[in-house]
């Protein structure tokens, strides 16, 4: 382990005492300026480190930058984010990083985090708004062995893993709409973009992209999507540290991923369809240039919403924009 990640985890051991530069000094094995160059360095990274020339050094907060270090600090998964977590301090678009490592190679459970995105990609063509340091952006290439035609099941499985984790770690309502946002109080706070490269008959890697508001205030949401937009800030009033947030997920990810592929997708499309409720609802539903208003039959095990509109005919819709005709 390099001295700067031991210091860092004896700071965390002692954390709220003060621990002399001597002691550290003798510890790790190098000189009192070494220590101190460390500290620096850790300082940048946003660990809150107070330092007095009598009683040394005392760590008052963890940094909450997306640091690998922090997101795998008691990570309690085999694969998802234990190998390479790629951290990114600014980049266009953490799927778009994600896909050209899958590309060449990458493995399964590879994480790819930014602090930023300058080209945050959302479905269906839209933007999505990626403000520093505020939000998640991640983006989990897996490699499972399926045809094409199961990838659909990917995207619904990760709006549970979503809200799972959202629901372990707060008491907001988190809801799915359909295919896969995720709501707090009718409004979205996190949303998910699949992105599939197939080979021949199977699929070669699926990178996951998830984009949550995390510590977004309200008053920084462009204007268009202020209006159905939150953030957990927004909900509770507090902000909210996003390490064990990206830990949570690639917790329930994984557990999820494994129950898929040893039992299929029965309970998970069950689970979905809890959080979801969605079956039975009256809705409209926009696709590109038709609507559809109904009611929801149900949501086979594809994601595929099948809608009976008023005249009883029924559609079955792949992909759109559902509003629910309920408050
Ligand atoms: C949606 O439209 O609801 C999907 C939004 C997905 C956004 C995330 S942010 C991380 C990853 N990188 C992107 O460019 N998009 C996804």
């Amino acid at each position: 382990m390099a001295t700067k990640d031991q210091l860092l985890l004896y700071l965390k051991e002692e954390r709220e005492n003060w621990v002399s530069g001597e002691l550290l000094s003798n510890k790790l094995g190098v000189s009192r300026a070494a220590i101190w160059k460390h500290i620096r360095k850790l300082k940048e990274e946003d660990y809150v480190i107070d330092s007095s020339p009598k009683k040394g050094y005392l760590l008052r907060d963890v940094s909450d930058l997306l640091l690998p270090g922090e997101i795998q600090d008691g990570l309690n998964t085999g694969v998802f984010g234990k190998g390479d977590i790629v951290y990114l301090p600014e980049t266009d678009s953490t799927n778009t990083r994600a896909k050209d490592m899958a590309a060449r190679g990458a493995p399964e459970g590879t994480l790819i985090v930014a602090e930023k995105q300058t080209g945050g990609r959302g479905r269906r063509g839209r933007s999505w708004f990626s403000p520093p340091s505020d939000g998640i952006y991640a983006s989990l290439i897996l490699r499972p062995i399926m045809s094409p035609g199961e990838a659909p099941r990917i995207t619904l499985m990760t709006s549970v893993a979503v809200a799972e984790a959202l629901l372990s770690l707060t008491q907001l309502k988190v809801r799915i709409r359909w295919p896969n946002d995720i709501l707090v109080n009718g409004k979205k706070i996190a949303g998910i973009l699949t992105e599939i490269s197939t080979e021949m008959d199977g699929v070669d890697y699926i990178v996951v992209g998830l984009g949550l508001n995390v510590n977004t205030p309200s008053e920084s949401f462009p204007e268009e999507i202020s209006g159905g937009a939150t953030s957990i800030l927004m909900e509770t009033g507090k902000q909210f540290p996003r390490a064990p947030l990206v830990r949570a997920y690639l917790e329930w990810y994984e557990k999820y991923y494994e129950m898929f592929k040893k039992d299929g997708f029965g309970s998970i499309m069950r689970r979905w369809k809890e959080l979801a409720d969605i079956v039975g609802q009256q809705v409209t539903v926009s696709v590109i240039d038709k609507k559809y208003i109904g009611e929801v039959v149900d949501v086979d095990g594809d994601g595929v919403l099948i809608l009976k509109d008023n005249n009883r005919d029924t559609h079955r819709i792949f992909s759109g924009d559902v509003t629910l005709m309920r408050s």
